[in-house]
């Protein structure tokens, strides 16, 4: 278990300064105190990123239909316990206690399979009927097992209830005095407690507070998911990354932030983050004029913990608006007035904390003839929208670097052309844009020309603009076990590699980032069934070839070798025509100490210059495209990919000779130095 920081001391005042302004949490016993930070857990938004509830600054309220209503607040405040502690709480229930009950439930360890009950370590304690219900569950099975403790006399109504571990036994509490206790079935062994509430059906729980304590002297501690800080090993992506002064990034969500592998991979690996949704219009204006930050703000408060700077991903989409918004009936006007109060407030909420903003996302449409993207804000204010968003976007923070972000217009062609025309357009008008966001979303097997990528960013460049690669992932073919073919996964690290060469070859490109950290959690299955294993870690957070040759482009020092366009020929020859065993010729440049892969495979070299490089194609070499990459101490090339022939038997070709044959006296045949009448011939053959 990782070590996680308790809450700072600045929360903490905070946290005391509500309370006072909170219904009292029930009395400690005599020579218990709080869990620094812990005497009050419901106000100030540690309930806001849970959904299933009504929070309010100093009650929470849950109710339940037809079916049990079970919450568990994995991403706000959690116990690290290791000694005796207890959770106190008040509690009420409107229903006339007929029914099943209302619970407090704390949780032991998360479910970890496909059944609800598997890993699941939780002890709900509640009101049930006219006694006190405890159920508990240790992972191995959905049938709890119950316990019922009586309900004090004179206690009814408003119940203050205490369930504190002491030793190894879990005793309860009602009003103040004992009313059961059980052996402990090492509920909390892993050192965590969540909070959560459950409620039967029909019924509704009020809850009006919510404290932690412990005998004194004990050390337990509050934390948060997403104060996590993860172990540095000093060799991640990101040590690598910032040695050459970029920024490598991941987009995130907070929510798997109690995944302890999840936290630990992000922050070792990744000095950039972006919120995968959690700064959408939908997510932080879920209602008209309200906003909510929580899961942003968990973001924020994550990257802080780990030293990682923070992207704004997206103030106007098409996607992700709130049903209020897109089923409202609003005037123009009113849309406009809607947008810019929206980019105001979430710019300002953020104000200096993030290096840049999507202002805008995708206004270019996904198809051909790449007109606007049909959307409620393109209907609403026609095409000056974009325009309108950043100049509003600037006057909201002028020191925000404000991005346009589109997808499918990274290397050269139509779409690119359309977001290139309008971008520079703005760059005319004289709009505050000050870059460029590539998404690449990209395939293995077609990735777009690394040439084209970097000729695009190149004339970004020449119009002053800055460009990230900001949505990478690189998606292949999967079985329905999420698994990929090896090819295919070094495929796709060719790919990556070939990327970030394209962005290091133009100083105007600063950051890179992957759309998710883990398999696991990327929306490419969801989105393209078929397709997975999009990005640099797999599902158990090991890092995949791609990672590996993210960190080899980062890693080079000097200038990597290059390989010149149509550089790769047949050895003496001008085409590439190339069959397994034929010597190969690569022209290009930082050639020297340089060692030739093909599909990732060493391959013997004959010679080696700055300029030239000789090796011969492996005979185990199949037919078809393969990829060959120049890799020297200061990096690998782009690959390039060549097709290799089925070799038919010929004579070896030489330059211009048209065969390598020699005559008698070993001299080089040709049509100025024939053969002798009746001499001897050697000719090379392949
Ligand atoms: C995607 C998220 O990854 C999904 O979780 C969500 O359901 C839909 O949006 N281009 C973008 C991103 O700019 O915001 C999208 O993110 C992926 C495509």
């Amino acid at each position: 278990m990782p070590a996680i920081p308790s809450l700072s001391l600045r929360r903490f005042c905070l946290t005391l300064f509500l309370a006072s302004a909170l219904s009292a949490a029930p009395p400690l016993r005599s020579g218990w105190v709080y869990v620094p930070g812990a005497q009050e857990m419901i106000g100030a938004g540690k309930w806001g990123c849970v959904s299933g509830l009504t929070a309010s600054a100093n009650s929470l309220t849950i109710q339940a239909g037809s079916g049990y209503n079970t919450i568990t607040n994995t991403t706000g405040p959690l116990l690290q316990v290791t000694g005796d502690f207890s959770v106190l709480t008040t509690v009420s229930t409107s229903s006339s206690n007929s029914g099943s009950g209302v619970f407090l439930t704390l949780v032991g360890a998360l479910n970890t399979g496909a059944n609800w009950w598997e890993g699941l370590k939780r002890l709900d304690v509640g009101l049930a009927g006219n006694a006190i219900g405890v159920s508990y569950w240790t992972g191995g099975s959905g049938n709890g097992t119950g316990v019922t403790m009586p309900l004090p006399d004179g206690v009814s109504g408003t119940v203050d209830l205490e369930v504190a571990r002491i030793s190894n036994q879990i005793v309860v509490f009602a009003g103040g005095m004992q009313v059961g206790a059980f052996a402990d079935p090492g509920l909390f062994a892993a050192g965590r407690v969540y909070f959560g509430f459950n409620v039967a059906p029909g019924n509704t729980l009020t809850v009006t507070s919510l404290a932690a304590a412990m005998p004194q002297g004990e050390s337990n501690a509050l934390s948060a998911p997403y104060l996590q800080t993860a172990a540095r090993s000093g060799t991640g992506l990101r040590d690598a990354a910032a040695a050459r002064g970029l920024l490598i990034g991941a987009a995130v969500d907070p929510s798997h932030f109690s995944d302890p592998g999840y936290a630990q991979a992000l922050g070792r690996e990744f000095n950039l983050v972006v919120a995968e949704n959690a700064m959408k219009f939908a997510a932080t204006e879920p209602a008209p004029h309200q906003f909510n930050f929580c899961a942003a703000d968990q973001i924020v408060q994550y990257a802080q913990a780990n030293g990682m700077q923070v992207r704004g991903h997206t103030l106007v989409w098409q996607q992700a608006l709130p049903g209020w918004l897109t089923t409202g009936s609003y005037t123009p006007a009113q849309a406009a007035d809607i947008l810019k109060e929206h980019i105001e407030v979430v710019l300002g909420h953020y104000k200096g904390q993030l290096i840049d903003w999507d202002v805008v996302n995708e206004a270019i449409a996904y198809g051909a003839p790449y007109g606007a993207q049909p959307s409620y804000w393109l209907n609403q204010l026609g095409s000056g929208y974009v325009d309108l968003a950043f100049q509003w976007a600037h006057a909201a923070d002028p020191n925000a670097k404000l991005f346009y972000n589109d997808t499918g217009g990274e290397g050269l062609g139509a779409k690119s052309e359309a977001v290139y025309n309008l971008v520079s357009g703005m760059v005319r008008r004289g709009v505050p844009v000050n870059g460029v966001g590539l998404q690449m979303h990209i395939t293995a097997s077609s990735p777009p020309a690394m040439a084209d990528i970097s000729t695009n960013i190149a004339r970004y460049a020449a119009l002053g603009l800055e460009v990230h690669i900001t949505e990478m992932d690189v998606r292949v073919p999967v079985d329905s076990g999420g698994a990929a073919t090896g090819a295919n996964l070094s495929a796709q690290a060719a790919a990556y590699q070939n990327v970030l060469a394209a962005c290091q070859a133009n100083s105007n490109c600063t950051a890179l980032l992957t759309w998710g950290v883990t398999d696991s959690y990327s929306w490419i299955p969801g989105n393209y069934p078929g397709f997975g294993a999009a990005l640099l870690f797999d599902t158990k957070y090991n890092a995949k070839t791609a990672a590996n040759s993210i960190k080899s482009q980062l890693g080079g020092q000097g200038n990597p070798p290059v390989i010149f366009t149509n550089g790769i020929v047949i050895h003496g020859g001008r085409s590439t025509v190339v069959s397994p065993g034929s010597l190969v010729d690569i022209y290009g440049s930082n050639l020297v100490g340089a060692q030739v892969t093909v599909n990732g495979k060493a391959a013997p070299a004959y010679y080696q210059s700055a300029d030239l490089v000789v090796f011969q194609m492996p005979f185990e070499t199949g037919t078809g495209s393969v990829l060959v990459q120049v890799k020297s101490a200061a990096g690998a090339s782009l690959s390039n990919a060549i097709t290799v022939e089925a070799a038919a038997p010929s004579i070896l070709t030489y330059g211009d000779n048209w065969g390598v044959v020699q005559n008698q006296d070993f001299s080089v045949n040709s049509a100025t130095n024939c053969a002798a009448a009746g001499s001897y011939l050697t000719a090379y053959l392949i």
